[in-house]
């Protein structure tokens, strides 16, 4: 635990799940700009370190960073398994940083139970932001926005830096009432998301690269009779989805939460990305350039 006044020299682990990257790119964003203030910085991505089975070493960092993006309100599942992992912590500091779609007050308790689990370790969790990305799950923004909110990202993360290092209290929490209604859906997300990764399947553009087996963070993918299948481990990340380089994979059920031309954070960090699309004039369009204004232009939110 860090005393005011203290002089301690910093080591920060960054330990982080991102399904399609944009979790990946925040922590990437943060690693940045501690290793820009001289700090000594590591990440990790849990699900190579559950998958390998690599033992998670904290006593060696002054300071953990946990990244995830929300999932229905709450924390994807392997979250929670990474979690039940994690040595005690000797009451060690802890920031949360979540990424998600949007920063509307219903995303604000999804750090809560995460928030409950490292406390019950024995970490000291001070901080929590929410740093919104892209969507991809369900609404597919213009590029414009995309290509903003990630560059916003950029200085979200750095004034995150600046508030971690002074172990600068943040938290948002939802009241007791819209928090109970809060976690029962993200209960049934939970439930549902694996219903639906049961009903993903590949179409005949499939040629067997084995990508997709390789990448699942739950071994949820296999082969079976010359056939990718999929197994009922599946928290809907949607890495298999939108990385497939034949666009083979598709669902059964719901299939509308896919985005129809995929997400790819690369293309979107690519300033040519927007060179290439002009202005979207759409009323969807003018609608989420008001809603994220404030977010955009205010460095606090
Ligand atoms: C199954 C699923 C559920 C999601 N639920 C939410 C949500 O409740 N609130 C939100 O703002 N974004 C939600 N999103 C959007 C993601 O949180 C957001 O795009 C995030 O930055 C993706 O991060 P990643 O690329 O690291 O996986 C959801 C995405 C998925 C796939
Ligand atoms: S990544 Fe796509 S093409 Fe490759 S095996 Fe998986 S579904 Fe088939
Ligand atoms: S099956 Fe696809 S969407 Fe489901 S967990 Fe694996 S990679 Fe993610």
């Amino acid at each position: 635990m860090y005393i005011a006044g203290e002089i301690m020299s910093e080591n920060i682990g960054l330990f982080y799940f991102s399904g399609t990257g944009n979790t990946r790119s925040v922590t990437r964003m943060i690693k940045e700009s501690f290793q820009n203030r001289g700090i000594g910085v590591e990440s990790f991505s849990i699900d190579e370190l559950i998958s390998k089975k690599i033992n998670i070493e904290v006593d060696k960092y002054s300071m953990i960073g946990m990244g995830y993006p929300i999932h229905g309100f709450g924390a994807p599942r392997i979250v929670e398994t990474f979690l039940s992992l994690m040595p005690s912590g000797n009451n060690k500091d802890v920031f949360i940083y979540t990424t998600a779609a949007d920063f509307v007050a219903v995303n604000y308790n999804a750090s809560a139970k995460v928030a409950k689990e490292f406390k019950i370790k024995g970490y000291n969790v001070f901080y929590e932001r929410i740093i919104c990305m892209g969507s991809n799950f369900l609404i597919k923004y213009d590029k414009e926005l995309e290509h903003q909110l990630y560059l916003a990202a950029y200085e979200k993360a750095g004034a995150l830096c600046t508030d971690v290092l002074a172990r600068k209290r943040r938290k948002n929490r939802l009241n007791l009432i819209f928090g109970g209604v809060v976690s029962l859906i993200h209960w049934f997300e939970d439930k549902f998301a694996p219903l639906v990764g049961s009903s993903l399947h590949t179409t005949e553009k499939c040629n067997l690269c084995g990508l997709c087996v390789r990448n699942c963070p739950t071994n949820n993918i296999y082969v079976k009779d010359n056939k990718i299948s999929f197994k009922r481990e599946c928290f809907l990340c949607m890495r298999c989805i939108y990385a497939c380089p034949q666009k083979a994979i598709t669902a059964k059920s719901f299939n509308f939460f896919i985005l129809k031309d995929g997400y790819n954070i690369n293309d979107i960090i690519n300033k040519e990305y927007l060179d290439i699309s002009g202005e979207d004039k759409t009323k969807k369009a003018a609608f989420f350039k008001k809603h994220f204004a404030d977010y955009l232009s205010d460095i606090s939110k």
